[in-house]
């Protein structure tokens, strides 16, 4: 079936939006990321983008769609995801959270971090993204992962139970981002670390501009929550790292 033209085109700034766009695919400076209706669903209850620094509010309903951009193996290029796990710090052993999973692109080098005696929590607020990821450790044989539905607002990690959290390319979606910081700090045990990777301003991939966050306004709102967060020394391209402790 040939894909109507229109739909192609729409379809552009909408995986801009998630940082699918490349160089030579510049991303639309759009507000607003075309297909509104799909990606603005009522579903969450909002009503679309937020204005200047709100958050992208955005569906991710079909995960095989989305797999296709998540896991293109040309995004490890620009992704680089032993430097970001290196972040992490991980030791054999450790319980990981990767907060909003997606298709599972971070889970094999979790997996292989914490190795079989630790755990990795892929967690993701959509449904489909969810059997996605548990069909993905299944067929890939990473017994150390467990896939979860999370609410919205809520990452659903036990008090002071995670060694570690991931979240890559989600902290720009997500609504209420001080208390949502406060939970993260909760379900971390003391000493515990919080890596955060997301668009800088000048990325040609990402969201929207008016969507992006500065580091030094991510590190605000994890200082509000009690984080000591900074940002640290990366060679990727498109985005900053920030690690934020619990003291
Ligand atoms: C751009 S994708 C990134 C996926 C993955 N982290 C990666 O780097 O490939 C954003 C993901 O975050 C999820 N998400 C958005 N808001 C969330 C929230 N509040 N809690 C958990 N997951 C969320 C979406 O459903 C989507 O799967």
């Amino acid at each position: 079936m040939r894909l109507h033209p229109l739909l192609v085109i729409l379809a552009l700034p909408l995986l801009a939006g998630c940082g699918g766009a490349s160089a030579t695919q510049p991303a639309p400076k759009t507000a607003e990321p075309a297909g509104g209706a799909h990606a603005h669903g009522g579903h969450h209850g909002h009503h679309g983008h937020h204005g200047h620094g709100g958050p992208l509010v955005h569906r991710f309903e079909k995960a095989e769609d989305w797999a296709k951009e998540f896991d293109d193996p040309a995004r490890d290029a620009w992704q680089k995801p032993d430097e970001v796990v290196a972040a992490l710090r991980l030791s054999p052993g450790m319980t990981v959270a990767d907060l909003g999973a997606g298709t599972g692109y971070f889970e094999p080098h979790l997996a292989r971090g914490v190795g079989p005696s630790g755990k990795v929590l892929a967690l993701d607020v959509e449904a489909d993204m969810v059997r996605y990821l548990r069909e993905r450790a299944a067929k890939e044989k990473l017994d150390n992962v467990e896939a979860r539905q999370v609410g919205l607002a809520d990452p659903g990690l036990g008090q002071g139970t995670v060694d570690r959290v991931l979240i890559v390319d989600v902290w720009h979606h997500i609504d209420g981002r001080k208390d949502y910081a406060a939970k993260v700090r909760d379900g971390l045990k003391p000493g515990g670390l919080l890596v955060i990777v997301d668009f800088t301003m000048e990325a040609t991939k990402g969201p929207p501009k008016e969507h992006r966050i500065t580091p030094e306004a991510m590190i605000a709102e994890l200082a509000s929550a009690g984080l000591e967060a900074e940002v640290v020394p990366e060679t990727l391209p498109d985005q900053y790292i920030v690690v934020a402790k619990k003291p």
